[in-house]
């Protein structure tokens, strides 16, 4: 192809160029295979625009017309899979404004009067981010409903609880489970916070600098929705700012790293109970699989791939924040890049979201309106385990604190006692009185209520404790909260 040959018109920018861009290039270059997900973002975008340019009088009222028409029909087009997405045409946005242009004329290219793809894209990306935001909200919701159910069901059931993973003392399975509903409603909170610094409008901004035209920022800002919750339209404050800045994508996947963060520490803890060794749960055969090679194996795949996907999750925040790393103002193509990562954490945490509340809780069965196939609690191991680790040493250290020994001195003792039983290869509770009197006097028959697990479990009775009585009553608020 001679130099003056190609077809500049298929180029959205102008006759400057004497040569068209490589193949090699374009594939390099373009977005629109993955940036094309934010499609309705930026209609949606594009028609609040439009009112605004046609309320201030910068399109008449027929251009407005076409443009909304021409928009209806790609939208359709766009659903229904007819719409052709062009590698030539770069990204989402050209795609959508060639088309409108074809189908409009004139008034499609009047669409982007006062406006750049800068100050598009990021409307676009803060706009898309928000929707998936209200999903990812709902999701949380049930995840942590269904740990509230589980909860609710199991506050009686024993749990050893660790310190450096050796037995420490009794907790109530409930509690345990109370305590990831305490780190999503945290997450849901970031997730809320991040929501309201995504849902600000750039546009407006132009390329860089604002522009000459007579904008009514704020009309596009309510019709966009992008309002705080008294109403006021919340438009960002500099051009510069707006369309160069991405940090509501990176506070984003930082909410979402730790959410996957609590997500793989639950994984942990599921893939040890559930093995040989523990047996204190069962997930329902159809999160595991099997070996091609071992036919007894059940393997805990959903949670060991959440346990791994989080890696993937943390990796993107690295990835968008050293991306922003070192941009000066205002847009550069840099942050065409943060895309993929911001997709796939959307994408990887929804997923992890709804599996893990299906796993916890089960599903309705539409037969019965009832909840099934969610974990299964297996209280007798979990008791055994309990017994096995001295778990209600500290009770006993207390005990003896309450006759009048100093802490320290009853730690002591206590640890002579332990040091017996373990010789003896039984527990605390089943020395004898006259062994126990042997390591000090003050201990009487009484001191075996405050042995077993369950005095230990009820003993706890502090606000934010493991005792039934506190679980039962954060049961009650986690509802509340949670409607
Ligand atoms: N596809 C681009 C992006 O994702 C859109 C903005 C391009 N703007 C520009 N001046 N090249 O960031």
């Amino acid at each position: 192809m001679s130099q003056n040959q190609f077809d500049k018109k298929s180029q959205a920018w102008s006759a400057l160029f004497s040569e068209p861009m490589s193949d090699l290039v374009k594939r390099y270059t373009s977005s629109v295979f993955f940036d094309k997900r934010m499609w309705q973002a930026d209609i949606t975008g594009s028609l609040a625009h439009a009112d605004m340019l046609a309320a201030q009088g910068i399109i008449n009222a027929a251009d407005h017309e076409a443009i909304k028409s021409g928009m209806a029909t790609i939208w359709s087009e766009i659903e229904s899979g007819t719409f052709e997405w062009k590698l030539d045409l770069e990204d989402v946005h050209l795609n959508i404004e060639a088309r409108l242009t074809q189908l409009a004329g004139d008034a499609g290219k009047r669409l982007h009067t006062g406006r750049s793809r800068n100050d598009q894209v990021a409307t676009d990306v803060r706009l898309w981010l928000r929707s998936e935001l209200d999903l990812i909200g709902a999701l949380l919701v049930d995840l942590q409903k269904s740990l509230v159910d589980i909860a609710e069901h199991n506050v009686d059931a024993i749990l050893p609880g660790f310190t450096h993973l050796q037995v420490a003392q009794p907790v109530s399975f409930g509690h345990h489970m109370l305590a990831y509903v305490e780190m999503f409603s945290r997450d849901a909170e970031r997730f809320a916070e991040v929501r309201r610094r995504t849902n600000r409008l750039p546009l407006g901004s132009a390329a860089l600098a604002g522009t000459s035209y007579p904008l009514d920022r704020e009309r596009v800002a309510r019709t966009l929705g992008m309002v705080d919750a008294a109403g006021n339209p919340q438009v960002c404050q500099n051009s510069l700012d707006a369309v160069s800045d991405r940090d509501f994508a990176i506070e984003f996947t930082a909410a979402a790293s730790l959410c996957m963060v609590h997500i793989s520490r639950m994984s942990e803890e599921f893939i040890l109970w559930m093995s040989q060794n523990f047996g204190f749960i069962k997930i329902a055969d159809r999160f595991t699989t099997g070996s091609s090679i071992m036919p007894q194996k059940k393997n805990p795949d959903v949670p060991e791939l959440a346990r791994g996907k989080t890696g993937r999750v943390v990796g993107h925040l690295m990835g968008l924040i050293t991306l922003m790393k070192g941009q000066p103002l205002a847009y550069n193509k840099d942050n065409q890049e943060d895309k993929e990562p911001l997709f796939d954490t959307v994408d990887t945490l929804k997923d992890t979201l709804r599996i893990f509340s299906e796993m916890v809780g089960g599903q309705v069965n539409p037969a019965t309106g009832q909840k099934e196939g969610g974990i299964t609690i297996n209280p007798a191991p979990m008791e055994a385990a309990a017994l096995k680790g001295y778990a209600t040493a500290t009770d006993l250290a207390d005990y003896l604190v309450k006759k009048g020994l100093p802490f320290r001195d009853a730690h002591e003792t206590v640890a002579h006692a332990v040091k017996a039983a373990q010789s003896h290869a039984c527990d605390l509770s089943e020395l004898p009185l006259a062994v126990l009197q042997g390591f000090h006097a003050s201990i009487d028959k009484d001191v075996y209520a405050c042995l077993s697990l369950r005095g230990s479990l009820n003993a706890r009775n502090t606000l934010g404790g493991t005792a039934p009585a506190q679980v039962k009553a954060q049961v009650a608020r986690h509802r509340a909260r949670l409607g």
